[in-house]
């Protein structure tokens, strides 16, 4: 899958590896994963759990890659469900490679082919209110905001309130 301005999206490979172990050094990303990913080894069993997600129909995963081929970011959409058809969405970028619409050009391309080649109607999304960057992702990417989840994440000790966004197949 490719956006009109050079990103391309397809599944994680295990090459991969040590641009992910890069992209998780960056402060805060081990909330963008179940734990820390210090190690290659650690990127590569993150890199494996998309194939039999995807086999499943439970979630879709993808590298964004620049126009050298590097891996810059990752968008997701998990937690597939057919009986609504409805999706979680999720990205993260490489520290490198912000502020230059990489997420939400690889996002809107994501939703794209959720709602229409994966054939879902309903994607959500949620970000922390102290989180401006991903809101702004959200909006690029189409999601309309729907509401606020007070105090939905804790972190540290500390809780964090969600703004809730959706795009749906046919607004
Ligand atoms: C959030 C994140 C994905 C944004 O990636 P990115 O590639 O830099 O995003 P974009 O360049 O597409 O920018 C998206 C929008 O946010 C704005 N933005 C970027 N950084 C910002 C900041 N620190 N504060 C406010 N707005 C910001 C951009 O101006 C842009 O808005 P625009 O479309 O109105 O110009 C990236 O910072 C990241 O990976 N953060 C860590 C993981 C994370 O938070 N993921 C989301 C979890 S909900």
């Amino acid at each position: 899958m490719s956006t009109s301005d050079g990103l391309t999206l397809r599944p994680w490979r295990e090459g991969d590896a040590p641009a992910v172990v890069a992209a998780f050094a960056a402060p805060l990303m081990e909330r963008q994963a179940r734990g820390p990913i210090r190690t290659e080894e650690d990127a590569l069993a993150w890199i494996a759990q998309w194939a039999p997600l995807a086999e499943a129909d439970a979630a879709y995963a993808f590298a964004v890659t620049d126009g050298e081929g590097a891996a810059v970011g990752h968008v997701c959409v998990s937690a597939v469900d057919r009986r609504h058809d409805t999706g979680w969405v999720s990205y993260w970028t490489s520290s490198a490679a912000r502020g230059r619409g990489v997420a939400s050009r690889a996002t809107r391309a994501l939703a794209d082919w959720a709602l229409t080649e994966l054939g879902l109607h309903r994607l959500e999304l949620g970000h922390r209110t102290d989180n401006p960057a991903s809101c702004g992702v959200a909006l690029a990417a189409g999601f309309q905001i729907e509401g606020l989840e007070r105090a939905k994440l804790k972190y540290d000790g500390r809780r964090f309130d969600v703004e809730l966004h959706a795009r749906l197949a046919a607004p």
